[in-house]
């Protein structure tokens, strides 16, 4: 009660709610885009809400993201809120799991494996991936025919990922044991495990044994190349990490790289996946930005569209556009969350932010604010060509020199007080993007080819969002038309 009558001055406004512990987590769980706006409109830019029980406070805005995003490892803190959910996933010593300065280490042998030339490799493996996927599957047989896009393009996400990134061994994997294993470690990555992680769930043994299983057959791989080495001339990231030494000398051992092998399908599979998908269902209710697609190709590459190549992909800015613009109105980690480990005070204002609360940036809000983004609900890929009248204004003044910082994984733009940041800033930002970009791009370069696409019904209308998971995704079905091109 002393609580309530004696409110501190300089904790954030707190949104209202009947229940205790429950607080806000349901009305923020349907739709977090939704309650972060409705509560910045009451409260401003800086707010607290009771998420499961833990005063959760929420900065937005380009400043928000800056201030938790980019703040100092003294003050914030990743692991302590996701090693719960992610540990029993990917398994012990990697990522979440170890001291963030190894996971900088780790992040910078991954980076490292997803270069330029690398890249060159992966265009062919992922445009032969798509297009094999789509003459073998039954749902694409025929003319024309009306498929639940989602869970194909989850499908074609995990084989073109695994293919480019693992290499043929463990690609060859997934159409036999790999696939349901994979979903079963997916259970894990469900809110409930938030506080029910340890639980003896059905769903936590096979999350457990599925972990136990991958790793296995991760291990399995690593030994036999390792005993083959000499022969063994694929270039592709698991071989790089076997072959990794952190700062003090010693070699990665081989159960974390089977780990952070584990770490990077994960990370990547749901965001690129889900992405992949809304990009299909726009293109579905846009068919005339298809159609620019398809000619785009035509013109760029020529009218007999030969294989896709690593270069061409810069040779298509809307189809770049695409994803870009998608990853705008539907990335894919909306909620990302620190620990305070000090009391940290919010740059231009009287707030101080106890130990006691979360932070939560959710770069989803600038990326749909009217101040940055002109008629923000539109998604509309032209906006990012110059002169557009959607383009966006973004904060940084064009021709200022952008700030670099290495956080122990390579150099990264500084910008994390930008409005787009579907990638995430700082030291935790995502290392995944080129690779996204590339798996995305590719992916719909190769259907826009085959195929056009519209709603079922002929209509403009969009399938709303599930946040039940913690990445967010269409709601299922989310069907979709496809017609084969002459
Ligand atoms: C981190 C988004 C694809 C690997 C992140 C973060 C975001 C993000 C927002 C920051 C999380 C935080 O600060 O807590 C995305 C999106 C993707 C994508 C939107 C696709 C469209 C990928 C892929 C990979 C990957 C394909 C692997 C090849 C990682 C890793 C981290 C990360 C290793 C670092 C986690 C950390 O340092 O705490 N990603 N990601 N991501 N992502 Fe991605």
């Amino acid at each position: 009660a002393s609580q309530i009558l004696f409110k501190n001055p300089n904790e954030p406004p707190m949104v209202f709610s009947w229940f205790p512990i429950i607080g806000s987590t349901v009305t923020y769980g349907m739709d977090p885009p939704k309650f972060f706006k409705e509560n910045r409109a009451k409260f401003g830019d800086v707010f607290t809400f009771i998420l499961l029980g833990k005063k959760t406070t929420v900065a937005v805005g380009p400043s928000g993201n800056d201030f938790i995003l980019n703040g100092k490892l003294k003050d914030v803190n990743a692991e302590e809120i996701y090693t719960p959910l992610t540990t029993p996933v990917f398994g012990r010593d990697v990522v979440y799991d170890c001291p963030n300065a190894k996971l900088m280490e780790q992040k910078k042998f991954m980076k490292v494996a997803l270069t330029t030339d690398a890249f060159r490799s992966y265009v062919p493996i992922i445009s032969d991936e798509v297009k094999s996927y789509l003459k073998r599957n039954p749902a694409f047989k025929g003319k024309s025919g009306i498929v639940d896009i989602p869970k194909h393009m989850a499908e074609i996400t995990i084989f073109t990922a695994s293919h480019a990134l693992q290499g043929d061994e463990v690609r060859s994997k997934f159409d036999e044991s790999l696939a349901s294993l994979y979903h079963d470690l997916d259970m894990g990555f469900t809110p409930i495990n938030f506080m029910l992680h340890w639980a003896p769930l059905p769903s936590n043994r096979k999350r457990d044994h599925a972990q136990r299983t991958v790793a296995k057959i991760y291990m399995d791989i690593i030994k036999e190349r390792r005993a083959k080495s000499a022969e063994d001339t694929q270039q592709d990231i698991m071989k790089h990490l076997m072959n990794s030494k952190y700062k003090d000398g010693t070699p990665v051992p081989d159960h974390e790289v089977a780990h952070m092998l584990i770490a990077l399908l994960m990370a990547g599979q749901h965001s690129s996946s889900s992405t992949s998908a809304w990009i299909m269902l726009r293109l579905a209710q846009n068919p005339e930005i298809a159609e620019e697609l398809y000619q785009e190709q035509i013109k760029a590459l020529g009218a007999d569209l030969p294989d896709l190549t690593y270069e061409d992909l810069a040779k298509l800015p809307l189809n770049q556009a695409v994803v870009k613009e998608t990853l705008r109105l539907h990335a894919p980690i909306h909620s990302i969350m620190r620990a305070v480990k000090q009391p940290m005070p919010v740059p231009g204002t009287k707030y101080v932010i106890p130990t006691s609360h979360t932070l939560l940036a959710a770069p989803v809000v600038s990326a749909s604010d009217p101040t940055y983004f002109p008629n923000p609900e539109v998604w509309d890929p032209h906006r990012w060509e110059a002169g557009s009248p959607n383009a966006p204004s973004l904060t940084r003044n064009s021709g200022e020199e952008e700030e670099q910082i290495d956080y122990g994984y390579g150099l990264v733009s500084k910008g994390s007080a930008s409005p787009y940041l579907p990638f995430g800033a700082g030291r935790h930002r995502c290392i995944g993007e080129n690779f996204a970009n590339v798996q995305l791009q590719t992916i719909v370069a190769e259907i826009v080819r085959l195929f056009k696409l519209s709603n079922v019904d002929g209509s403009r209308d969009l399938v709303g969002t599930d946040y039940a998971s913690l990445f967010s995704r269409p709601l299922v079905p989310a069907k979709i038309r496809w017609e084969r091109r002459d």
